[in-house]
């Protein structure tokens, strides 16, 4: 199985990708909003069909990005039946399976934190993820939404520690950069649920956790019970003058085919060093010449008011080009990916 393990700073969200390496089938676990950037260029970047979204709740800390990877990839979304939300394209309770080519993932219905927290367990119970019912050290809130302590402490003690000793937990968030954990480690260190801790034991802590109110949680709640949906106008849009995406490294790409096609309307910039320029791989004509190393002290002679593509021998001193370019504040930039090889082995 492919997995990975995607971390959000603003809402210290844990977002988990996990596919099928044969059948390149995919599944996303907690994708978040601001993220869907990232998360769509990983999907790509390494081949996979999304097929499901699945959420381990109705969140109050940030909001899905569910609704715009369906948008965008015509992934399925899952939620629990007992979430209250709408707009969902499979509701799943308790013993439920979603599936995705090899990985499948039964549903544990944890509730407790929420009505509609569930916890999703591999097939060969060997993996778990919790969201916010049973966290690293620590567990979910229990004092908003539909919050209750002693039906959280009966979800984690007979729905959870229930797995075998060494099923590798994966929570919904970790505030203190604690990745994995296993049910032996909870069962035995979980300072709130742990050890002899009773339902009263573990109600008198969670009451007494005097945490502030979530910040985002009048925004994140109503956006959440309609999958994310984002209200009209409220995505900046996508650079309209050419087929542009981010990189999951972060970088800005466009199309080379795309940009030999549209070469009036851009201005095409190549860092390379001047000895480069009369190689074997040529120049573009009328492409602008600023060698990497200059660039910063030469951005007033990049000139505004076309779309800036950037090119080198390779495509990654370019693909440093682009990002200083950016942060420069020019805003209609990108990568040509591959550089001048890839521009050649094209028939450029
Ligand atoms: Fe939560």
């Amino acid at each position: 199985m492919l997995f990975r393990q995607l971390f959000d700073l603003e809402s210290f969200t844990y977002t988990y990708l996990l596919a099928d390496e044969a059948t390149r089938q995919a599944l996303l676990i907690d994708p978040v909003f601001e993220q869907f950037e990232r998360d769509r260029a990983l999907v790509r970047e390494l081949g996979l069909t999304l097929r499901f979204t699945l959420e381990t709740h109705v969140h109050a800390d940030h909001v899905t990005a569910a609704w715009r990877l369906r948008d965008a990839l015509g992934s399925r979304i899952v939620l629990s039946r007992r979430s209250g939300a709408e707009g969902a394209d499979l509701y799943v309770d308790d013993g439920d399976v979603v599936g995705a080519g090899a990985v499948a993932l039964t549903v544990r219905a944890t509730p407790g934190h929420t009505n509609g927290c569930v916890t999703y367990v591999t097939s060969d119970r060997r993996v778990a993820f919790t969201g916010d019912a049973l966290l690293i050290r620590s567990a979910g809130r229990t004092d908003f939404q539909q919050g209750d302590p002693s039906v959280l402490y009966r979800s984690i003690k007979e729905r959870i520690f229930t797995l075998p000793d060494d099923c590798l937990l994966y929570p919904g968030h970790d505030y203190g950069g604690r990745t994995v954990t296993t049910v032996a480690e909870e069962k035995r260190w979980n300072p709130r649920v742990g050890g002899e801790a009773s339902a009263e034991d573990f109600t008198g802590y969670m009451k007494n956790l005097g945490l502030p109110h979530p910040k985002q949680i009048d925004a994140a709640v109503p956006a959440n019970v309609k999958c994310g949906k984002p209200e009209p106008g409220a995505l900046a849009a996508a650079p309209a003058w050419g087929p542009v995406v981010r990189t999951f490294g972060g970088v800005l790409e466009v199309d080379p085919v795309w940009v030999a096609e549209h070469r009036r309307e851009v201005t095409i910039l190549d860092v390379r060093e001047p000895a480069e320029l009369t190689g074997d791989l040529g120049c573009i004509d009328g492409s602008l010449h600023i060698p990497l190393g200059e660039l910063r002290a030469r951005l007033a002679e990049v000139p505004g008011g076309k779309p800036v593509v950037c090119i080198c021998r390779s495509g990654r001193r370019s693909a440093q080009a682009s990002l200083i370019l950016e942060k420069a504040g020019v805003r209609d930039v990108a990568n040509s990916p591959g550089g001048m090889i890839r521009w050649r082995a094209v028939g450029l």
